[in-house]
């Protein structure tokens, strides 16, 4: 039989269930030692693979082929733990160990499993969550969602379908903390806020038992248990089981043997309290920033009195520091009845599963007045069912989503905000860009900060297939998906679809922005450079110029400076007829090209049309710049082939070349040196031809674009 399962993928215990149709209601699916839960530790011995208590067996015994708490390190590149001669992600052993603990729960169970909901700290990001998709289907399981873990103990312990209540779950597990608050109505969950740390748990409680009796094994042998990595591994263990003993005793012996020596250490639960206050004391500044950013959501105050209820969650809130707290701050108890701490998060899942692949699940719960009874209301009644729909829970996001954007003093980079911390997952954010390139990349961040530096970067997205050449309307959407992973896609102002691809990059942040400064810089270089246009005016002075052509080609040249942007324009005015005459050189005041243009005479450089300006000048502009010809000529050129050649060279290296003719000019040849259309004018439209030109260069080739 192929079943769907809910995989808590715990720091230290993980545990598998589904749910049963024919019961409505969930079963947790026993280990090969028929134990609910099975610990989350993996040993590789010559590649042979154990998982679940044989591997802490191993652990204990100071394997040192073994590795634990690697769930915290999830998605993080730069973490790897040396087992069996070779480097293992967190990624790569949660997939062995979610593979061997499947197979293990098939052999069980006789059962075959399809599907499975894997629950991850609702603090998880963006990359931890991706890396446990992929832990998943590593470990050949088909993912049909990741969902939070406090929402789904909600799922599990908040639908009974009674009357309105606020749920605060406190999830303290092995290596990481959650608080959620939830509102719940019925068979209807709305999350409305989450905070968390992904590296605080009972691991940093163990830590601080193994700190206290290594120092003093050191100050008593001089001995450091740090420099034996066995009997390291073995204490590890040996402090975490003091520690669960002393949640019901007051005091207990943790023994190290190192070295030769033996120590015996007797540590109390007052002492072990007052040192690990400050780890607790985190938990409660969590719930107060929850709080907070309900309360500034609703703008007004939300705290402990608008709590209904207060649900323990995970093994470390076995302690009773926890409890203790939670009745000093709320002033009540939490509830702590039909709750397993252990399985309820495996149970809200696999209920989650069957919600995945059939939308709906009829579920059996003790009567809403049974609901009462535990928190001592009124008698059990019979037991009742309940429909629950999949668009019934509707989880939220834990870290704001931003983009990394120039700041306004055009100086820095900040993350700009786009979907804020507690938005609903499922919801679509869009940003709109004004934006002419052919390719936008956007840096997604994760964080509340406006310093990128104090955030995680996600991913770089590149939305390429705008039209060309236009000043595009773009539409950016970012989504967190429900299984709270980003989604981001592009679209134009029409709707036409983009494409948005997540681009593999090794690139750190600073490596980044440091990037985007240097291609800023040169963006800024190259407007710079754009802005400055270099013009050679080339004028026809060969006799058949004489009277009033000259006259009005001096007018029109002279209306043709006017018209310019002289700030920007440099101009030399040449004369040419047999060989080529500078009246002046990359000139920008209007009276000295006006004297350099009156100076413009007929039979300057020879009675014919010998000469090819373009061939003997074009190569004397900057190269730092825009550069124009603009050439009148009211003739035939002796050489028209060699011009045409050096228009065609001149024009690929990109110069603008204008050909104005008048007279006899023979109008192909000018439409063939030009860059746009070559144009023959009658004299009387000469002026007006020139302005045109001052136009088109002024727009077309960009000299105000610094104005
Ligand atoms: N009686 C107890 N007293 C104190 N701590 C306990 C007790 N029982 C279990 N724990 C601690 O609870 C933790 C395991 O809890 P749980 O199985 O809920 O965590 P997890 O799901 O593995 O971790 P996480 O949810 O952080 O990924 C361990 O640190 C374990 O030592
Ligand atoms: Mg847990």
């Amino acid at each position: 039989m192929k079943i769907n399962v809910g995989i808590d993928l715990g720091t230290t215990y993980s545990a598998v269930a589904t749910f049963s149709k024919e019961l409505g209601r969930v079963q947790v699916l026993k280990n090969g030692y028929g134990k609910d839960c099975t610990p989350s530790v993996i040993c590789i011995d010559h590649g042979n693979i154990m998982v679940g208590e044989d591997a802490k067996e191993e652990q204990k015994s100071g394997n040192v082929n073994t590795a634990a708490f690697y769930k915290s390190m999830m998605g993080d590149p730069n973490w790897s733990a040396y087992i069996d001669g070779r480097e293992y992600s967190a990624e790569e052993l949660s997939g062995l160990y979610l593979a061997h603990l499947i197979q293990d729960v098939k052999e069980s169970n006789h059962v075959d499993i399809d599907g499975a909901v894997i629950t991850v700290p609702a603090y998880f990001n963006d990359k931890q969550r991706e890396a446990t998709i992929r832990a998943g289907k590593k470990a050949g399981l088909k993912v049909l969602k990741i969902i939070n873990e406090p929402t789904s103990a909600i799922i599990a312990y908040g639908l009974t379908g009674g009357k309105e209540k606020n749920v605060l779950v406190y999830d303290l597990g092995g290596g990481t903390f959650d608080v959620t608050v939830a509102h719940v109505s019925g068979t209807r969950i709305d999350v409305l806020a989450t905070n968390g740390n992904h590296q605080l748990g009972g691991k940093d409680w163990d830590e601080t038992l193994l700190n206290q009796v290594k120092e003093q094994f050191y100050s008593e042998y001089g001995v450091s248990i740090e420099d034996h990595e066995e009997d390291l591994k073995e204490l590890q263990v040996k402090c975490e089981e003091a520690k669960k003993l002393l949640s019901s005793v007051a005091s207990t012996v943790i023994t190290i043997q190192c070295d030769g020596y033996l120590g015996k250490y007797t540590v109390t639960r007052e002492e072990f309290d007052d040192q690990t206050y400050s780890l607790l004391y985190e938990t409660i500044l969590l719930i107060k920033s929850c709080f907070d950013e309900i309360s500034e959501a609703r703008n007004r105050p939300f705290g402990w009195k608008d709590i209904d209820e207060v649900v323990l969650v995970g093994g470390s809130t076995r302690m009773p520091q926890v409890k203790d707290m939670i009745l000093k701050e709320y002033g009540r108890p939490p509830i702590t009845k039909d709750i397993n701490v252990d399985t309820i998060v495996a149970t809200g899942a696999a209920m989650q599963a069957e919600l995945c692949v059939s939308n709906t699940i009829t579920l059996t719960v003790a009567g809403p007045a049974a609901g009462a009874a535990k928190t001592g209301g009124a008698a059990p009644s019979s037991p009742i069912t309940l429909t629950i729909r999949n668009s019934d829970i509707q989880d939220i996001t834990a870290h704001s989503l931003g983009m990394l954007a120039l700041a306004s003093d055009e100086k820095s980079y900040i993350n700009s905000i786009i979907i804020r911390k507690n938005s609903k997952v499922n919801e679509t954010f869009s940003r709109e860009y004004t934006f002419a390139g052919q390719k936008l990349q956007v840096y997604v961040l994760q964080g509340e900060a406006r310093d990128p530096y104090e955030c995680d970067i996600i991913g770089a997205y590149s939305i390429t297939g705008m039209p060309k050449n236009n000043k595009n309307k773009i539409k950016v959407n970012f989504l967190y998906n429900s299984n709270g992973v980003v989604e981001v896609n592009a679209c134009l102002s029409d709707g036409t679809v983009l494409s948005a691809t997540r681009e593999k990059t090794n690139e750190t942040l600073s490596e980044i922005i440091a990037r985007l400064e240097r291609e800023k810089k040169e963006a800024e270089e190259e407007a710079k450079r754009r802005s400055k246009i270099e013009i050679m005016l080339m004028i026809d002075t060969s006799g058949s110029m004489s009277g009033d052509r000259i006259v009005e080609a001096r007018r029109a040249a002279k209306e043709f400076v006017k018209a310019l942007d002289l700030k920007h324009s440099f101009i030399s005015v040449i004369s040419f007829a047999d060989a080529s005459q500078y009246k002046c050189k990359w000139e920008n005041k209007e009276w000295s090209l006006n004297s350099a243009i009156d100076s413009v005479n007929v039979n300057d450089v020879g009675y014919c049309n010998a000469e090819t300006p373009i061939q003997n000048n074009y190569k004397k502009f900057s190269r730092d710049c825009s550069r124009v010809i603009v050439i009148l000529t009211d003739g035939y050129w002796d050489d028209q082939q060699t011009e045409e050649r050096a228009a065609t060279a001149a024009k690929a290296d990109g110069i603008i070349i204008y050909g104005i003719g008048i007279g006899d000019a023979d109008e192909a040849f000018l439409e063939r040196i030009s860059s746009g259309k070559g144009k023959k004018v009658d004299l009387s439209e000469l002026t007006a031809t020139f302005k045109e030109v001052a136009t088109s260069i002024a727009t077309e080739v960009g000299g105000n674009t610094l104005r």
